[in-house]
């Protein structure tokens, strides 16, 4: 049996407050998007638990806001869906956090000579603070994210040239609005003036920011830990979880092995294709090991906060804990019972070919099955009623009232989502 393990505030990473004020507007402000119309917490809103609540995430070019969000409209409308869930953020500045995104594309790493192995590989600069400081500069630079398409505008322009271009550019932008200028020569020891603010500070501040506000360890769970007892059916729940192998992989205080394993979630939308594959698939992990042995599987994510921040799973193919833990006790019946109605898509007609398609494709599906990792486990009904018990004691008491909240409005003058 897996120990309990608590979380306390000696267990983030440091951050600078002033920091993390300027990560807060820059998170809400869509100035940092090739378009100017997107912004991270468009994806990662505070009304939504630091998600959208949508299976597959809608970027540049969409309208709204969570579950409501739209493809957009004419030459703008959105030419591809986000390929997996847009994850919560919660207590990623845990210092315990080594690996980040669903397939782990992103760890701390002396390789390329600037602290971090990932998609940028020696392109990413040097002197980001942190993990989260590192991820920041990759939604911006991404297309269907921030970033845009090829002709609408300078930052994906430039990206295409070569991953690092569009982040000047964006810098730019930032530094050139005296709000923002100002703010960054204060809280910055280094930066004298605005002009020597780069996308480095960018990240940094929105690191902060992300590391700060989403810091959660006040669940009944947390109580538990400090000696107050659980209602019945989440202690019930807890005994389940602890002496059935959700701990073996749901581990230590973050509820994470930070592991990758194949669960055969139910596939569909655009995948992660990478260049030679010939139908919408994601690999997972295989993506980016090229291992065999990696296929098919993802991060085993958190699950502090978890009941507020469905859909489930790297593509969000469950609307409900309770199908979510069904697939886990039997991973290839619940697959095949599962429709593609059962996910959060809001409707978007010339996607819905694509989004179908690799679920119609027999081979695929029989070598997802192959792949799957996770023995069927025998839980009943009460069993899982009881489950799902615990796992809402996992929900911090102040998971919805955040230190510093979404912004009004932010330096650009851009609307806030
Ligand atoms: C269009 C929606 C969208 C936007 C905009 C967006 N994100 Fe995300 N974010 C996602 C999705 C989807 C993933 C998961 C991608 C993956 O794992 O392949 C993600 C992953 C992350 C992660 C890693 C989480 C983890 O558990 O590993 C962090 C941190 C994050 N985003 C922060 C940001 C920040 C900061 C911005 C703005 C600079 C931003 N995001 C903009 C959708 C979005
Ligand atoms: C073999 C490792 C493993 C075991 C055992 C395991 N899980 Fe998971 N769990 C995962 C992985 C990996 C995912 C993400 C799968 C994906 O995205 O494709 C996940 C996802 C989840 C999610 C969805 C979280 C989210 O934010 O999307 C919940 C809830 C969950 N597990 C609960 C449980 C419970 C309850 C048990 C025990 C009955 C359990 N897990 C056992 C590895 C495991």
């Amino acid at each position: 049996m897996a120990a309990a393990q608590g979380i306390s505030a000696d267990d983030y990473i440091a951050i600078d407050p002033a920091q993390a004020r300027i990560g807060q507007l820059l998170f809400y402000d869509k100035v940092l998007s090739g378009n100017r119309n997107i912004s991270c917490g468009t994806c990662h809103h505070h009304d939504h638990a630091g998600t959208d609540g949508l299976s597959l995430g809608i970027g540049e070019g969409g309208v709204g806001v969570g579950p409501d969000r739209t493809p957009g409209t004419g030459a703008d409308r959105i030419r591809k869906r986000i390929p997996r869930n847009a994850p919560s953020l919660w207590n990623l500045g845990h210092n315990s956090i080594d690996v980040l995104f669903h397939d782990g594309r992103l760890t701390r790493s002396n390789l390329y000579g600037n602290g971090f192995d990932s998609p940028a590989e020696e392109w990413l600069p040097k002197g980001l603070d942190n993990l989260l400081a590192a991820q920041a500069l990759f939604p911006l630079a991404a297309q269907f994210e921030m970033a845009g398409n090829l002709g609408e505008n300078d930052v994906i322009g430039a990206v295409n040239n070569r991953i690092d271009r569009g982040w000047p550019i964006i810098a730019k932008r930032v530094r050139t609005i005296p709000e923002y200028g100002q703010m960054f020569v204060q809280a910055f020891d280094h930066i004298e003036e605005p002009g020597d603010v780069t996308i480095v500070e960018v990240g940094n501040a929105l690191g902060a920011f992300v590391a700060s506000e989403w810091q959660s360890y006040d669940s009944p769970y947390d109580k538990w830990l400090a000696g107050t007892p659980l209602p019945d059916d989440a202690e019930r729940g807890r005994q389940l979880f602890f002496n059935n192998r959700c701990a073996s992989c749901h581990s230590g205080p973050l509820f994470t092995d930070q592991g990758f394993h194949a669960l055969g979630l139910p596939a569909f939308g655009p995948g992660r294709t990478r260049r030679f594959d010939p139908i919408p698939r994601d690999v997972g992990r295989m993506g980016e090991t090229d291992l065999l042995a990696d296929a098919y599987k993802f991060r085993t994510p958190s699950l502090r906060n978890v009941a507020l921040t469905g859909p489930y799973g790297h593509n969000g193919a469950y609307p409900t804990l309770e199908a979510m833990i069904r697939h886990h006790a039997h991973p290839i019946l619940t697959r095949a019972g599962w429709n593609l109605s059962d996910a959060g898509l809001p409707d978007v007609p010339w996607l819905a070919a694509i989004d179908a398609a690799i679920h119609a494709d027999a081979a695929e599906m029989k070598r997802q099955n192959a792949a799957i990792r996770m023995r069927p486990i025998n839980l009943s009904d009460d069993d899982i009623t009881d489950l799902v018990a615990f796992l809402n004691a996992l929900t911090g008491e102040s998971a919805l009232d955040r230190p510093l909240g979404r912004p009004e409005s932010v330096p650009s003058g851009l609307p806030v989502d």
